[in-house]
């Protein structure tokens, strides 16, 4: 199998960069072929929201997202990897999904049309002829996801303030619209506090990837 690390945050060699490479190592360890996507290497602009997408299933901007796509999405399993930033994923991983609307959706060359239609048609229209095609492109669909995430702040004060819940619910959402599943999640909470349970995730996250 292909595994691809997704490593949302600029610090290389950081929490979220070794829980993933250990996650590598295992599963090279057991003969798989290992890749990592850092995102803070590659110019991925927003997206503008322009909807050129909508019937054409690609996305106009010229950067570098579409390298980053081509690396990954030929990928079995995918490493997402990304600390809390204000409660939420970093901007770099959501920079990242959010481009998927443009590359990985495949929409109906009809949804572009939607507008056109009489106002009281375009939802019926949409339910009869476009949603059964709308979706993740096949070559997205049924990849294994681990979500790699990392937190300041210990486990009690992330799930009182609820950041926890924000930020898993984030990769939730992409893993269901892109029809992938969510295999495992690696949490280390309290990064700050208490530096010696690294030792113990990095050989959880080493055994994690032996038995993929
Ligand atoms: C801009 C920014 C925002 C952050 N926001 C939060 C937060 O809301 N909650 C939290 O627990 N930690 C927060 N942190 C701390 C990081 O999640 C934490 O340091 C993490 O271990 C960083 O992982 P990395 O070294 O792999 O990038 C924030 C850090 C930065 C730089």
């Amino acid at each position: 199998m292909k595994v691809t690390a997704v490593i949302g945050t600029g610090v290389k060699n950081g929490t979220i960069d070794k829980i993933c490479q250990s996650i590598l190592d295992g599963a090279r360890e057991n003969g798989h072929q290992t890749d990592t996507i850092y995102l803070s290497d590659y110019s991925i602009s927003p997206c503008m929201g322009c909807f050129k997408c909508l019937g054409n299933s690609n996305c106009d901007i010229q950067d570098d997202f579409n390298k980053v796509f081509e690396k990954y999405v030929d990928s079995d399993v995918v490493i997402l990897g990304s600390p809390v930033y204000m409660g939420n994923i970093s901007g770099l991983m959501k920079n990242f999904i959010d481009r998927h609307n443009g590359n990985a959706m495949f929409t109906p060359p009809l949804m572009a049309k939607l507008k056109e239609l009489p106002s009281k048609e375009r939802l019926k229209s949409f339910f009869s002829k476009i949603s059964k095609d709308y979706g993740p492109k096949k070559e997205m669909q049924g990849k294994k996801i681990i979500r790699v995430i990392a937190a300041n702040k210990p486990y009690f004060l992330l799930t009182i303030s609820g950041e926890l819940r924000t930020t898993y619910e984030a990769l939730k959402h992409y893993i269901k619209e892109m029809k992938c599943k969510l295999y495992k999640t690696i949490l280390y909470s309290g990064t700050q506090f208490y530096p010696e349970k690294e030792v113990k995730i990095l050989k959880k996250a080493y055994n994690m990837g032996k038995v993929l």
